[in-house]
């Protein structure tokens, strides 16, 4: 069992990531592996609504994007973790997740998913919402922790003093290592959910 943890910041080793090891920790602590996936620092094409993945299954741009749902065609479950820029989650981040899910929504259905966020001040719950969306309209199971899923800090040392943050992170670790297990031990196969794609006005 595998959970992939997205880092969408700039910094590979910065505050997401120092958030995102604490989450590692908790779901060692339940016995789940996991890999932290650090999105390159290159410019990174936008969807462009071209469709082409509707018929091949791929994003045509074949980037990180498509390596890394590939990968997810394998995970158990997902974290994705962003900085606050301006009060919303990084434009990187989401262009990477407006093609991940729109090429392979596939590989994320019923797959169990949180979005943390690390701030300076402010803007993380905002954030949250952006992300979670991606969530719920692709039938997936949102995990939470024991207070909002955030940190805060400008260097990781600061967020490594954010005792509450991180303990906030090492829960969302376990209670998705945990639901993780439940859903492999239940063995229930998931609805076959219809699929009617309608215009609002036809
Ligand atoms: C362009 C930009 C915009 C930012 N906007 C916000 C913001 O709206 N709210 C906030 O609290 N911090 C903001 N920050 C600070 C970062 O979110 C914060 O330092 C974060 O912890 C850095 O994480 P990282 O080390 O993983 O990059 C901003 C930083 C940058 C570079």
């Amino acid at each position: 069992m595998k959970v992939l943890l997205v880092n969408g910041g700039p910094h590979k080793n910065g505050c997401t990531y120092t958030a995102l090891c604490e989450i590692a920790r908790g779901l060692e602590e339940q016995g789940v592996e996991s890999e932290i996936y650090f999105i390159e620092n290159a410019p990174l094409r936008d969807c462009i609504g071209c469709l082409s993945c509707k018929k091949s299954g791929i994003c045509v741009f074949d980037d990180c994007v498509n390596e890394f749902t590939a990968k997810a065609a394998k995970a158990d479950g997902f974290v994705f973790a962003s900085p606050v820029y301006y009060a919303h989650p990084t434009g990187k981040l989401l262009s990477f997740m407006d093609r991940a899910f729109y090429s392979g929504a596939r590989h994320f259905a019923f797959k169990p998913a949180a979005a943390i966020f690390s701030a300076r001040r402010a803007g993380s719950v905002a954030s949250m919402d952006v992300v979670n969306k991606y969530f719920s309209i692709a039938s997936m199971p949102i995990v939470s922790s024991t207070y909002w899923n955030h940190v805060f800090g400008k260097a990781p040392e600061d967020v490594l003093k954010d005792e509450e943050g991180m303990m906030t992170m090492f829960n969302l670790g376990k209670n998705m290592g945990w639901l993780i297990k439940c859903i492999a031990a239940a063995g229930i196969p998931h609805p076959e959910n219809q699929k009617i794609n309608t215009n609002f006005i036809k």
